[in-house]
């Protein structure tokens, strides 16, 4: 049996706090997640989760350089986790893993490349062979929006989101977990996979048709591969993020109002990153941060699709 959906959230009458800003509110939940987060993660950390890696292992997370990938990173470096950063700014990922280095003590190294570009897992798989890391732990979170009407937008431009969004998490992963599976066995410890999907996978979103689509097959690619693997020594995690406060409005082509839309909901990349490493190290199933994203995410699955659609539709192709 596949273990059930658990989502680390308090549930509570949403309609009794409608008159609070909804940002307000997903970032006081946030802060309770990660509150509630960290003691059951402490509790639970001789059984299953590392709180601290004691042997030097290493977690390899794409789209590194910043948001949600950046605050990613530094949650694992002050678990003392040694980094492998891959984005395709060589600058701020030499900066970045200086700076951990020297903060938290760990080792850090970068790969400056384009993932969507042919060959790119097994580049990032010689790279690891070669410098024979003991990879304990795989993020893929690197992937963008396109926000606009499907027609308008340039064909080539989605394609190249599908390859990032979709077939580069199935490559990276596919090579690497041997290397996962390798190190489980040679430290007799648990290892991870965490891919990042969104909120938006959990209907249909009009104007980021193609986008929500790219992040529904990555939660269902995720949740199989869970069942998959569910009495081997790799643990597998979704990471549902919904509106936070990183670079991904702008490369989404978003306009201004939808921008200051997406504000009154946003979390910051660091609340995101938190509690989605909590619940990795909890083993959960599927992560989605916020009171609000989660909430929403469940009433999908009990509104009619069609209304759902509607809803969505009303919040993001007014702006355009
Ligand atoms: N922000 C949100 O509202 C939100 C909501 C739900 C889900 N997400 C998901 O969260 C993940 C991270 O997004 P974010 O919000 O942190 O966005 P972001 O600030 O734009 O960061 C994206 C990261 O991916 C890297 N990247 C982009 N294209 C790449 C490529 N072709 N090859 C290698 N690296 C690439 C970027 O680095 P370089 O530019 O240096 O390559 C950057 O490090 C994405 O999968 C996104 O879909 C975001």
């Amino acid at each position: 049996m596949c273990k059930v959906k658990k989502c680390n959230t308090i549930e509570f009458s949403y309609c009794k706090f409608r008159f609070i800003n909804g940002s307000d509110l997903n970032k006081f939940f946030g802060f309770v997640e990660v509150f509630c987060g960290k003691n059951k993660n402490f509790k639970k950390n001789t059984t299953f989760a590392p709180q601290n890696n004691p042997i030097c292992m290493y977690a390899l997370i794409t789209g590194a350089s910043k948001g949600i990938g950046k605050a990613i990173a530094v949650e694992l470096a002050k678990r003392k986790y040694n980094l492998l950063l891959v984005a395709r700014s060589e600058e701020i990922l030499q900066k970045l893993a200086s700076e951990l280095t020297q903060q938290y003590g760990i080792k850090a190294n970068y790969l400056a490349l384009d993932l969507s570009a042919p060959k790119a897992a097994e580049t990032i798989k010689n790279w690891c062979e070669s410098k024979q890391y003991e990879l304990s732990i795989l993020v893929n979170n690197a992937g963008y929006g396109l926000w606009g009407w499907f027609e308008k937008m340039s064909l080539e431009e989605q394609r190249n989101m599908m390859q990032l969004n979709m077939n580069v998490v199935v490559d990276l992963t596919y090579v690497l977990l041997p290397l996962l599976r390798q190190c489980a066995e040679k430290t007799g410890q648990q290892s991870y996979l965490l891919n990042v999907a969104s909120t938006t996978a959990y209907q249909a979103v009009p104007t980021l048709s193609v986008y929500a689509a790219t992040k529904s097959f990555v939660v269902s690619f995720t949740r199989g591969l869970r069942c998959e693997l569910q009495n081997s020594n790799i643990s597998v995690t979704c990471l549902s993020p919904g509106a936070t406060d990183t670079e991904f409005s702008d490369r989404a082509k978003m306009t201004d109002s939808l921008k200051a839309t997406a504000q009154k909901v946003n979390m910051t990349p660091e609340q995101v990153a938190q509690i989605g490493i909590a619940g990795l190290f909890k083993g959960d199933a599927e992560v989605i941060p916020g009171f609000i994203n989660s909430f929403s995410a469940k009433m999908t699955s009990f509104a009619p699709k069609s209304l759902v659609e509607k809803i969505a539709a009303g919040i993001y192709t007014k702006h355009l």
